[in-house]
């Protein structure tokens, strides 16, 4: 009897909650497709989010995985990634960063040594952007991060991309496993207008950190000028 009652309750719970989700994904004051509201003097280029989408990596200096680093090590992002939470840029990991460990990690292998020689001679890895938005749309790290918005929910399962395999080389006539990542790094989400506008229209930190607020706080999130500047 209990059980099943709370099955009920369980039930009414997710349509309530499939139904707020249609009222939003239908609400006509947050339109996700950005074109609706735009009004045609408004100064566009043309440019789109670039970088990786999908499916397709980009070529990077060196088979850097995320999976090694924050799921197998356990690495906080924010241990590499210092800047997300005090600037408005993620900002790659300097090499003196990931020398904390690779000065005793895996010297012999022949990538670390590639990181050695660039960390030794003061010249940084170029790595290609995977995530770029246009030039005149503003975004800020910080101001999501101290809000409480987690990485993985604009970014995906970062900490799951570049799964190593371990091939058997040798080098300077010693065996060894080498890492080998296929895809470096992928963009998961479309950073679209669109996309920012429907979170910035339901984030359920905006009603925690602004409670009687949240509504103006919401009316701020949607204006042009927000992201627009
Ligand atoms: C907190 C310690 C730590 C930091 C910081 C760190 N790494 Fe690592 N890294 C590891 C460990 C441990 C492994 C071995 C992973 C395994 O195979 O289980 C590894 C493996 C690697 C490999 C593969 C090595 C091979 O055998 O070919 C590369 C490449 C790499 N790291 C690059 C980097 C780069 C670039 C940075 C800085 C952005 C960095 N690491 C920062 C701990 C660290
Ligand atoms: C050991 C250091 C290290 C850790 C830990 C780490 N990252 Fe990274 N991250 C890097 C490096 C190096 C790059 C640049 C190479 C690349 O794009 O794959 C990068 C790139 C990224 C990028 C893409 C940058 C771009 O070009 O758009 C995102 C997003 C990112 N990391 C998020 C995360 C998240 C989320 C976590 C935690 C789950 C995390 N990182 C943990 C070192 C790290
Ligand atoms: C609200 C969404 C959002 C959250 C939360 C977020 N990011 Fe980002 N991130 C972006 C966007 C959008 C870009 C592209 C910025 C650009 O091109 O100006 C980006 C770019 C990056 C980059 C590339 C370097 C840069 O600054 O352009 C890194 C690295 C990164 N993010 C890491 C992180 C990490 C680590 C966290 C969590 C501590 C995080 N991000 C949280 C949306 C987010
Ligand atoms: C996963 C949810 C989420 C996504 C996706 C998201 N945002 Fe936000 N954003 C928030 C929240 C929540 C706040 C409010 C933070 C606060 O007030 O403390 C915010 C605040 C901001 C602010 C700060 C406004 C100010 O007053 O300083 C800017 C700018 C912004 N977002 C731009 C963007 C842009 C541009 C995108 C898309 C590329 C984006 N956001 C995507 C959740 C999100
Ligand atoms: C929460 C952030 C945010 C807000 C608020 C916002 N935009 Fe945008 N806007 C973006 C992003 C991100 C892009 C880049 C879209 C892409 O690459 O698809 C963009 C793109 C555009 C473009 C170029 C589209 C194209 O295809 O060339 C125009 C025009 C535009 N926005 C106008 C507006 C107007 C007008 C408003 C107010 C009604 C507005 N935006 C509010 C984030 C925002």
């Amino acid at each position: 009897m209990l059980r099943s009652v709370s099955l009920m309750l369980a039930a009414a719970l997710l349509t309530s909650c499939m139904v707020k989700e249609e009222e939003r994904l239908n609400d006509p004051r947050f339109p996700l497709e950005p074109h609706l509201i735009l009004p045609v003097w408004f100064p566009s280029n043309g440019q789109v989010a670039a970088g990786a989408t999908t499916g397709q990596a980009l070529d990077q200096p060196l088979p850097f995985s995320h999976y090694l680093h924050a799921t197998k090590n356990q690495i906080d992002c924010e241990y590499c990634h210092v800047s997300a939470r005090n600037s408005i840029h993620g900002g790659v990991p300097q090499l003196a960063t990931c020398m904390n460990c690779h000065k005793f990690v895996r010297t012999k292998s022949p990538n670390i040594k590639k990181l050695k020689e660039h960390f030794d001679s003061g010249t940084p890895l170029e790595w290609n952007k995977v995530h770029d938005l246009p030039d005149y749309v503003h975004f800020a790290h910080n101001r999501h991060v101290r809000a409480g918005v987690q990485c993985t929910e604009c970014h995906g399962q970062i900490q799951l991309q570049g799964q190593p395999r371990y091939e058997e080389e040798t080098v300077d006539g010693e065996t060894m496993q080498v890492v080998k990542v296929d895809e470096v790094m992928i963009r998961e989400t479309t950073l679209q207008m669109g996309w920012c506008l429907d979170c910035h229209a339901g984030h359920p930190s905006i009603d925690q950190n602004y409670g009687d607020n949240a509504d103006l706080r919401r009316a701020e999130l949607k204006d042009c000028w927000t992201c627009h500047k």
